[in-house]
């Protein structure tokens, strides 16, 4: 049965939403984000269907804030007034759909609902021969109920992989449920995991389940587990040995027997964290039953263009619209190192696409449309100065280097928000590959003087390097 959570302050809107939903769904109303929040940490829906404008938290707000707890609900977002920017942001904040009210009728919107439970939106793509195999191993070790550990750089599709691996177990029909260790403050991770009893602790005014219990008969991805709290890791131990968890403030009256397939994520070198003390080596044993690492993007490299085909047919299904790429685009697709991986990838295909639309039916993506976070800037170094001479004067290449860990940045802030700031970003990044780095001749592109160039620079933090490149060294 599919079970749709309906957030809605209308009460009058709610009601007939609710009333044509329920001849084929079991439907639950939340008047509000707050609310809604609630009763998604205590069941799983197939599906959330949410108002933008609600009166305390917003629909865009409650998304945000499901992915952080690793509520991975599908999300469709109902509005009265949409447009392409909401729509684009809801999307970066992985809404599923986007639908104007009026512009829908109940079957169709029973319809989406039903095909968005069944596909679930996702699909693990690759191209690749490494990538067959790792997942034929992953297949294999699915069958199981043995934990795996999955190890990889960021956005190389570790949680695709934890997803997959569910999917593809006699666990598919039951729930899989994602904590992320490292999203969440560490006083409140435990709570989180063991749940607690009414009285438990300050404000805690009624019994709530834990991640564990909710993940029964199902898989739980402990995300991120390398940063997982010291204090904590003893426990999961027991939990994971045991196969009983106890929530606090119960005093191991009666602890809940849970079945539940446990996957660990983390893009650190857990390894090295268990030299020095870090993570708990017994832990770390019984979490590496099975190992199973993703290579990086750049290793991989015929995964890059059915991954940049499926992201752009993706895009282009939901704005409607047919947007290609030309063959010298996807030539400098494969010719980037991907630091950021899939995830890397998946933001430039979407600016390229944003870059490249200009509001008809059909567009093509070209060259210039694709912007790197780091690439242009570090590839300026290599081709123009070849380690010594530059020729656009000294300044250029001060700014190439400031700016190759800066630049990092920038990806993660686009991929958070489509703001005016985020979009001067990317002119202003534009000019500069275009000038090779002269800031004089891009500041000419842009139509500003130099010194409104130079304080854009450092007002959106393309100058400030020291921080960033301290952080990119971690
Ligand atoms: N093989 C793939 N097919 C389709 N999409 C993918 C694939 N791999 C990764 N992605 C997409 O790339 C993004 C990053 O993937 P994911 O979150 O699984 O990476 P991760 O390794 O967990 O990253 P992080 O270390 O940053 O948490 C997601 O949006 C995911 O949907
Ligand atoms: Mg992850």
């Amino acid at each position: 049965m599919i079970e749709v959570l309906l957030v809605e302050d209308d009460i009058q809107v709610a009601k007939s939403i609710k009333d044509f939903l329920q001849r084929k769904f079991s439907v639950h109303l939340a008047l509000t984000a707050e609310e809604a929040l609630e009763v998604l940490q205590e069941k799983n829906f197939s599906v959330v269907l949410c108002d933008l404008k609600l009166p305390g938290m917003s629909g865009l707000e409650l998304l945000q804030k499901m992915r952080t707890l690793g509520i991975s609900t599908p999300f469709i977002i109902i509005t009265a007034f949409g447009d392409i920017p909401t729509a684009v942001a809801a999307t970066k904040l992985g809404a599923s759909d986007f639908i104007r009210k009026g512009d829908i009728t109940p079957e169709e919107l029973i319809r989406k609902i039903e095909s968005l439970v069944d596909e679930s939106d996702w699909e693990f793509v690759f191209g690749s021969e490494t990538m067959r195999n790792l997942l034929k191993v992953a297949r294999q070790v699915a069958k199981t109920d043995s934990t795996v550990l999955i190890l990889g750089e960021s956005g190389v599709g570790k949680e695709m992989l934890a997803k997959y691996i569910h999917k593809a177990s006699p666990r598919a029909g039951r729930p899989f449920i994602a904590v992320n260790m490292s999203a969440i403050p560490d006083t409140l991770l435990e709570a989180e995991l063991f749940g607690y009893e009414k009285g438990a602790f300050t404000g805690a005014e009624r019994r709530k389940p834990g991640k564990f219990e909710l993940a029964d008969g199902g898989t739980l991805l402990l995300d991120e587990i390398g940063d997982m709290p010291l204090h904590l890791q003893p426990k999961i131990l027991r939990v994971i040995q045991e196969k009983k968890v106890e929530r606090l403030g119960q005093y191991s009256q009666n602890p809940i027997k849970i079945d539940v397939r446990i996957i660990c994520t983390t893009n650190r070198d857990i390894e090295k964290l268990v030299k020095e003390g870090k993570f708990r080596e017994d832990l770390f044993y019984r979490i590496s039953v099975i190992p199973i690492r993703i290579p990086p993007l750049r290793e991989r490299r015929d995964d890059i263009i059915p991954l940049t085909k499926y992201f752009l047919k993706k895009l282009s299904t939901k704005y409607e619209v047919n947007i290609s790429m030309s063959e010298k685009s996807y030539e400098k697709l494969l010719n980037y190192d991907w630091p950021g991986n899939v995830r890397e990838l998946q933001n430039v295909v979407e600016r390229a696409f944003i870059l490249s639309w200009t509001g008809g039916k059909e567009s093509i993506i070209t060259p210039e449309s694709i912007v790197f976070s780091s690439y242009e800037i570090q590839n300026i170094n290599l081709n123009k100065t070849d380690g010594k001479e530059i020729s656009e004067g000294k300044e250029t290449i001060n700014y190439e280097k400031k700016n190759i860990s800066a630049l990092s940045g920038f990806q993660t802030s686009l991929t958070d928000d489509l703001n005016i700031k985020n979009m001067e970003k990317v002119f202003i990044l534009k000019a500069l590959e275009r000038t090779g780095g002269n800031k004089t001749r891009a500041a000419k592109l842009l139509g500003i003087t130099v010194r409104t160039l130079r304080n854009k620079l450092k007002e959106l933090k393309l100058e400030e390097s020291e921080k960033s490149k301290e952080d990119e060294e971690e």
